[in-house]
């Protein structure tokens, strides 16, 4: 695993946007890309629209992401499509139709997992997946307990992540699902290039456990150490128990 330590986020996000800008740049005939919402890569995503403003082209990109919310209606400003269209894929000019993700309004929750994992196999490879973190190390929607080689599925939230993200619903945590479709950490594994941004001092030990912790369940973000090509961007804040 490599390990970025540097001084801001705003550096951590000017980084990350390195690591996507070469995947796009590298594949002109097409590329698969990996996208995670959460504030984490929020500053990244600012530093691919303003590359796109100065001439980077993403009419050949494609794009999966994670995670997805079950039972909020298709459109809902907080469903993860609309947050990855709303922060990045509308301003880079990617076609709505090329941006992919768990479907959480189908009726189905069970069929759209594994309608979605069949998907994601089908867009294969990714070139670049990148990740946030969350407190508990969860990755994607993996919370503590998910099996490392888990697919796409249903989860149930912790309470803990279900707080966590009230921030985007008015503060209301009764407001936030409680259950969400998510790629599996194994699912997420087969990508070629997975590049995880954390910070601030929240994810301080998240971070540590994911990097130098034991590879167990109960911090998913672990699971990174099992793979070949992992890099960890974290501002000097979250890097603070390594
Ligand atoms: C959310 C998302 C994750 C994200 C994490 C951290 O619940 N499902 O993909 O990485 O939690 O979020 P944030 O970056 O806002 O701290």
């Amino acid at each position: 695993m490599e390990v970025v330590v540097l001084p801001t986020p705003e550096d951590c996000g000017r980084v990350v946007a390195d690591v996507v800008t070469a995947a796009v740049e590298a594949a002109p005939g097409g590329v698969t890309i990996g996208l995670a919402t959460g504030s984490s890569p929020l500053l990244a995503y600012r530093g691919l629209v303003a590359r796109h403003e100065a001439g980077l082209r993403f009419d050949h990109v494609t794009a999966v992401l994670l995670d997805e919310y079950v039972g909020l209606p298709a459109g809902h400003p907080e469903s993860y499509r609309e947050v990855i269209r709303r922060e990045l894929t509308d301003a880079v000019g990617i076609d709505p139709a090329r941006v992919h993700g768990p479907d959480g309004s189908a009726p189905d929750p069970l069929q759209a997992a594994r309608h979605y994992e069949a998907l994601v196999t089908s867009l294969r490879p990714v070139a670049v997946q990148v990740l946030g973190i969350g407190a508990n190390g969860h990755v994607g929607f993996n919370e503590p307990g998910s099996s490392l080689a888990s697919r796409t599925r249903v989860k149930t939230l912790t309470e803990q992540t279900r707080a966590d993200n009230a921030r985007f619903f008015d503060g209301d945590v009764a407001a936030v699902p409680r259950h969400v479709l998510t790629q599996g950490l194994g699912t997420i594994g087969e990508a070629e290039h997975l590049v995880l941004v954390a910070t601030g001092a929240a994810k301080a030990a998240a971070v540590a456990g994911a990097a130098e912790g034991p590879v167990t369940t109960s911090c998913p973000g672990s699971v990174l150490q099992l793979h070949p090509h992992v890099t960890l961007v974290v501002d000097e804040a979250a890097a603070g128990q390594l």
